[in-house]
């Protein structure tokens, strides 16, 4: 038996986890896998009851769960609160507090999809399919200090960009490890030609890719990388970067693909549970519309599968009928261009639960 947290959040969040509960129930009958789906409140709705992002009990609910699958918190409802009662403060406390320092975000293109992509086909080359592996409890997030200071004469913010030689280290391992189980090769990113992070980040991939002969390892500077991303996305297998460069560069990549709505992660540590979500936010203006796409999360859901139960037959199998319904023409709102038939959240849940119960 599989403990899930469930924890919908805010906006779409809710209408995408339950389109993805839909999935998790035909996958434990078709695979007789046994899931406990347990719901926890965070973000806006927590606070809204509450009074805070996360409560213990929802943090404690959480570590006692084999895995976690979260859909979106924040809204403009929230946007004037104090950044410690601010609904984004969620998901930062949950990935500092269980550990999850890497996050795994695949850059992956669906035949069907090429058209939906803003870059031409001569740019995107014969298939785009790679992955960002970002750092996700250090740098600029949560270096110490940072803070507002206001004197009679002058406002000052900071924030502190800080990494230890251990937080480079484990996610660098993930990353040659990842690399090596695909194609390959892997691309750190930096900005070591300026910051003292970058040139201990440099060193530190430097020294770990002894161990990964078999990994072709290339350095590429932060600025060049968000331009190769549009140039020449083909290049890449496995990205390695800091936290606020993976933010930046994985909403930059996640357009390749046709939407943001189609994008998933994992978030591992050294020990689980492990959290999965979608990369797109709360999207507060579409809520209620049936706009949302629940692709991002139902393909979270098939990470989680994989990365937290080794079913891995049973992860394939959603991906299959993810990739089966778009070949068919069926698409969200948020993908217009070569749709056969453009449906709402939970027709597109329907159709994706169909597909898994006949393949
Ligand atoms: C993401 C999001 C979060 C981040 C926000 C919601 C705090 O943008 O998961 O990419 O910045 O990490
Ligand atoms: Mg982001």
């Amino acid at each position: 038996m599989h403990k899930i947290a469930l924890i919908p959040g805010d906006g779409i969040g809710p209408e995408i986890i339950n389109e993805t509960v839909k999935i998790l129930k035909a996958v434990e009958k078709k695979f007789k896998i046994q899931l406990q789906l347990i719901d926890g409140f965070a973000g806006g709705a927590s606070i809204d009851t509450y009074g805070v992002p996360l409560t213990e009990e929802t943090l404690a609910l959480c570590k006692e769960c084999d895995a976690i699958l979260f859909g979106a918190v924040g809204g403009p409802k929230w946007d004037h609160l104090p950044k410690e009662l601010r609904p984004e403060q969620a998901i930062l406390l949950l990935r500092k507090s269980l550990g999850l320092y890497a996050n795994l975000r695949p850059i992956l293109l669906f035949d069907t999809l090429n058209d939906a992509s803003p870059i031409k086909q001569e740019f995107i080359g014969d298939k785009l399919d790679f992955l960002i592996v970002r750092e996700l409890t250090g740098g600029l997030y949560f270096g110490k200090p940072k803070g507002i200071e206001k004197t009679q004469d002058k406002i000052r913010a900071f924030d502190t960009m800080e990494y230890t030689y251990e937080e480079i280290e484990r996610v660098t391992h993930l990353a040659f490890e990842t690399a090596r189980n695909r194609r390959g090769c892997l691309t750190s990113v930096d900005k070591a030609n300026v910051l003292e992070t970058s040139r201990l980040w440099r060193s530190v991939v430097c020294e770990i890719a002894t161990d990964y002969p078999d990994v072709k390892l290339n350095h590429m500077y932060v600025d060049n990388c968000s331009m190769q991303l549009i140039l020449n996305p083909g290049q890449f297998d496995v990205i390695l970067t800091e936290n606020t460069f993976g933010d930046i560069l994985s909403d930059e990549a996640s357009v390749l693909t046709g939407s943001i709505g189609m994008l998933p992660s994992a978030s591992l540590g050294d020990e689980k549970p492990y959290l999965y979500e979608p990369i797109h936010g709360s999207a507060p203006d579409i809520v209620g519309t049936g706009k949302a796409n629940p692709i991002g999360t139902i393909l979270s859901a098939a990470m989680m599968l994989e990365y937290s139960f080794r079913e891995k037959e049973a992860s394939t199998v959603v991906k299959k009928a993810v990739e089966k319904a778009l070949n068919e023409g069926y698409r969200t709102y948020d993908i217009q261009v070569g749709a056969k038939k453009v449906v709402s959240t939970s027709q597109m849940g329907d159709i994706i639960e169909k597909y898994i119960k006949n393949l």
